[in-house]
C-alpha cells in the first residue's frame, strides 16, 4: 500500500526545531519510520493557478515531504478564516468565538478542492490517503467527485463538540455531509464520537449501525483511535537532555527550589489565564509555598494574526505581570514566562526538571504535552501530573491529579497537594500512567488505523462490517510492511 498522509501543518524533522502543535509531532515519527509521503502547506502562497505546484519535495527518513504552495486568493480565508475563526472555536466548545463569512467557507472550500487536485499526482492503484483534521474536512469528498475510489480515512486532532455547538458553524451540514465521502473517521475520545453520531442521526437523519453511517455516499465508519507518544524515545531523550546546556542553567537556577512547568501554544483552549490564577491563588493561601515553588510557563506564539489570538498575548502578558509583582521578591521571580518555543531534546529535560507539570486546557483533544510530561519523569523519583478533565488524555491518564479548569480554588490546592505528594504515591500513579502509554504507542495509533481503514474500505458497500471489537487487533501483512 502507498500510503499519502494529508494536513496543513507538516514538520521537516528538523531535531533542533520546536514542533508547532501535536499533529506535526505526532505524525513525523509515522512518516519518517513507515515511508509514507506526508503532504501539507509549505506556509508560502502562490498566485493563480500553477501546473506545478508542490513547492518542494525532500526525503523525510523512510519517507517523502510534499510542500505545497497554496492558492494566495483563498489562503487567508482558509486558515485564518474559517479553520481557525470557526472550526476551532466551534470544535473547542466556544461558539461565542465563531466568526465567519461566507467568503470564508468558500475559500476553505476552494483550498480543499485545490489540495485534492494536488493529491492526484500521487495516485497510484494501491494508495491509501489518510486526511487529517480540521482544516480539510471536506477534502474526501473532493477526492471522491474526482475519481478516487481507494481507501480515505480522517482522523480529527480535535474534540467534537456537541449537536448545539456545531450547528453554530455557517454551512456546518454541508460539511458534516462532504465528511461522509469517508470510510473511516477516527477521534480521539467517545464522547467526541458519540457526538458526532449524535448529530448525523439527529439532524441528516441518517441511520447508524454499529458506528458506521449509511448514506447516500456509502458507508462510513466512526471509530476511536486515541493518539499517543513514544514514550520510550521521550524517555531516552529526557535522560540525554539532563546535560544539554539550557537544562544545566534551568537546574542551577533553581537554588533547590521546587519547579512547576506549562508548556502549551498561546491558545484561548489551554486554559492560561486560570491556571495563572491558580497558582497566585496557591501562593496566597499558602504563603509557604513562595521561594519553595515557582511556575515556567512557556507559551509558544500561535496563529497571532487572529483577533482573539492577539487579545490573549496581552492578557496572559498582563496577568504573569501581576502575580510576579505581587508575590515577587528582589531575589525571586514566582513565574518564568517565555513567548518562545523549544526543540523536544530540551523540553524532555525541562519536563524530567520539573516536579509538577501543569496541563489544564478548557477543553483539548488528546493534549501531547500531558503524556509527553510522564515519560520524561525519573523513574525512581517521578513528578507529578495535574490534568484538566477536559484534556482528552484524561480518558486514559486517570491516574493524574485531575482538576476542573474552571475551579481556580481547586487547581490551587491541587497543585499544593503535588508538590507535597510523597515519593510512594507518586511512583504508583506514575507506574499506572506509564503502563497507558506503553499500551497506546503512536505506532500502535497508526497500526489500530490504517488496518481499520483497509477493513472498512474493503467491505465497501456489499455487507455492513463487523463491529469495531470484532477486528484483530494488527494483520501480518501489515506489520511485515510498516514495522
Ligand atoms: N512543543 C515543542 N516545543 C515547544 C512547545 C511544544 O516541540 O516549545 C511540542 C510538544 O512537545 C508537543 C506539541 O508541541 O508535542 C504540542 O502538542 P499538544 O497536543 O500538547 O498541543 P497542541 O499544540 O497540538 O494543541
Ligand atoms: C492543533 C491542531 C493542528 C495544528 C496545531 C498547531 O494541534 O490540531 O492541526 O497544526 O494545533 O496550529 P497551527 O495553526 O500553527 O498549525
Amino acid at each position: 500500500m502507498n500510503l499519502v498522509v494529508v494536513s496543513n501543518r507538516v514538520s521537516r524533522g528538523k531535531p533542533n526545531e520546536p514542533m508547532t502543535g501535536g499533529l506535526a509531532a505526532a505524525l513525523l515519527p509515522v512518516v519518517e519510520k513507515t515511508g509514507a509521503i506526508w503532504v501539507g502547506s509549505s506556509g508560502r502562497v502562490r498566485d493563480g493557478n500553477s501546473k506545478e505546484p508542490f513547492a518542494e519535495v525532500e526525503a523525510l527518513g523512510a519517507g517523502a515531504l510534499a510542500m505545497l504552495d497554496l492558492p494566495a486568493a483563498h489562503y487567508g480565508g482558509y486558515y485564518e478564516g474559517f479553520a481557525n475563526s470557526a472550526l476551532w472555536p466551534a470544535l473547542h466548545s466556544r461558539a461565542d468565538l465563531i466568526r465567519a463569512t461566507h467568503e470564508d467557507y468558500a475559500s476553505y472550500r476552494e483550498v480543499n478542492a485545490f489540495m485534492a487536485r494536488a493529491l492526484l499526482r500521487f495516485r497510484k492503484a494501491d494508495s491509501a490517503f489518510w486526511i487529517q483534521d480540521y482544516h480539510f474536512l471536506a477534502l474526501g469528498a473532493e477526492l471522491r467527485d474526482l475519481g478516487i475510489s481507494q481507501p480515505i480515512g480522517f482522523f480529527l486532532h480535535t474534540p467534537w463538540p456537541a449537536r448545539a455547538v456545531i450547528s453554530g458553524v455557517p454551512h456546518h451540514r454541508a460539511l458534516i455531509e462532504a465528511m461522509l465521502a469517508y470510510d473511516l473517521i477516527g477521534f480521539q475520545t467517545e464522547e467526541d464520537c458519540e457526538n458526532f453520531l449524535s448529530y448525523v442521526k439527529n439532524d441528516l437523519d441518517l441511520a447508524v449501525r454499529d458506528g458506521v453511517v449509511i448514506s447516500s455516499s456509502g458507508r462510513t465508519r466512526a471509530a476511536v483511535f486515541p493518539i499517543g507518544i513514544d514514550p520510550e524515545r521521550f524517555a531516552q531523550q529526557a535522560t540525554k537532555a539532563m546535560t544539554h546546556p539550557d537544562v544545566t542553567r534551568l537546574r542551577r537556577s533553581l537554588n533547590g527550589e521546587k519547579l512547576a512547568i506549562g508548556v502549551d501554544r498561546l491558545d484561548y483552549s489551554k486554559g492560561l489565564g486560570n491556571r495563572i490564577k491558580a497558582f497566585d491563588r496557591m501562593w496566597t493561601i499558602q504563603p509557604g509555598l513562595k521561594r519553595s515553588v515557582s511556575l515556567l510557563q512557556i507559551a509558544t506564539p500561535s496563529r497571532g494574526a487572529i483577533e482573539a489570538y492577539g487579545h490573549l498575548q496581552s492578557e496572559i502578558a498582563k496577568l504573569v505581570s501581576d502575580v510576579n509583582g505581587a508575590h515577587g521578591e528582589v531575589d525571586w521571580t514566582p513565574i518564568r514566562y517565555l513567548n518562545k518555543g523549544f526543540g523536544q531534546g530540551v523540553l524532555a529535560g525541562f519536563y524530567r526538571t520539573a516536579q509538577v507539570g501543569v496541563v489544564t486546557p478548557l477543553k483539548d483533544g488528546m493534549n501531547l504535552v500531558a503524556k509527553e510530561y510522564v515519560a520524561a519523569q525519573n523513574p525512581a523519583d517521578p513528578g507529578v501530573l495535574v490534568l484538566s478533565k477536559f484534556a482528552g488524555a484524561a480518558n486514559e491518564l486517570d491516574a493524574a491529579l485531575l482538576v476542573n479548569p474552571h475551579d481556580i480554588d481547586g487547581m490551587a490546592r491541587t497543585i499544593a497537594s503535588a508538590i507535597a505528594m510523597p515519593l510512594a504515591e507518586r511512583r504508583t500513579r506514575w507506574e499506572a500512567m506509564m503502563a497507558k502509554l506503553n499500551s497506546g504507542t503512536i505506532q500502535q495509533w497508526f497500526a489500530d488505523f490504517i488496518e481499520a481503514l483497509q477493513d472498512t474500505h474493503s467491505v465497501g458497500d456489499t455487507a455492513l462490517p463487523e463491529p469495531r471489537t470484532m477486528w484483530p487487533r494488527r494483520t501480518a501483512d501489515f506489520a511485515a510492511r510498516y514495522h
